[in-house]
C-alpha cells in the first residue's frame, strides 16, 4: 500500500489530506456540536489498514480531572489568551469514523496554571456521527518542565481509554521535552481571531 502513494507520502499525511475540511465548509450546529459542513463531500475512504498511524498514548499528568463539563466550548469569562479551534476526526485504523468516542480535554491558562479547584478550561465532548469533533478554546501557556501540550483521553464507545497529549508545532521547547512526540503534533494555522489546529486520533477498535 505504501508503494502505491506518491512523493512518499506517509500515511498520516495521507489520512489528513483525506480528512482536511475544505475552507469552503460552512459552520452549521450539528448534533450540539458546532462543526464545519463540507460542501464538497468527503474523498472516498482511502485504503488503510496498518497500525503503525494509532494515535500513541502520552502521559496523563498529575492534573487530570474526572468529571469535566460537557461542552465544546471552554471558553467563559475570566478566560483570557489567544483562541484556538481544533478539529478533527476520530477514526478507526481501518479509517472508519468512530461515532460516539468520548473526548476530555484540559490544559494549562494562557499563564501557564491548571484549575484544580474548578473545571476551567476542562470538558468533554463525544465526536459524531462522521467521527468529528471541535474544541473552541485558548492557546495554553507554558509552565516550568514542559512544551507548550492539551492534554485528552479519548474513547471509542466500550473500549480503554487512550490518554494523550497534544502539541504545537515550531515550539522551541518540543525539543527538549522528554515528553514530546511528532506523531502528536496539530497541524496549524493562523485565523482572524486567533489559531485553527487539526488533529486526527486514530484508535485501535478491533
Ligand atoms: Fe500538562
Amino acid at each position: 500500500m505504501k508503494n502505491s502513494r506518491p512523493f512518499n507520502q506517509t500515511r498520516r499525511e495521507f489520512l489528513q489530506a483525506c480528512f482536511t475540511i475544505p475552507a469552503i465548509g460552512a459552520m452549521v450546529l450539528h448534533d450540539g456540536l458546532e462543526v464545519i459542513a463540507q460542501t464538497q463531500g468527503l474523498p472516498p475512504t482511502p485504503a488503510c489498514g496498518d497500525e503503525e498511524d494509532l494515535t500513541p498514548p502520552n502521559a496523563e499528568g498529575p492534573f487530570f480531572k474526572p468529571k469535566s463539563p460537557r461542552r465544546t466550548s471552554l471558553l467563559e469569562p475570566g478566560i483570557t489568551g489567544s483562541k484556538l479551534i481544533v478539529t478533527g476526526h476520530v477514526l478507526s485504523t481501518d479509517c472508519k469514523p468512530i461515532t460516539g468516542a468520548l473526548l476530555d480535554f484540559w490544559h494549562a491558562d494562557a499563564k501557564g496554571v491548571y484549575d484544580n479547584v474548578g473545571y476551567k478550561l476542562r470538558g468533554h465532548q463525544f465526536s459524531d456521527e462522521a467521527g468529528r469533533y471541535y474544541l473552541e478554546t485558548i492557546v495554553p501557556g507554558l509552565y516550568p518542565g514542559r512544551t507548550r501540550h492539551i492534554h485528552v483521553k479519548v474513547q471509542a464507545p466500550h473500549k480503554p481509554i487512550l490518554t494523550t497529549q497534544l502539541y504545537f508545532p515550531g515550539e522551541q521547547l518540543n525539543n527538549t521535552d522528554f515528553l514530546f512526540r511528532p506523531e502528536l503534533l496539530m497541524k496549524i494555522q493562523d485565523s482572524n481571531d486567533g489559531k485553527t489546529a487539526t488533529f486526527n486520533f486514530v484508535l485501535n477498535v478491533s
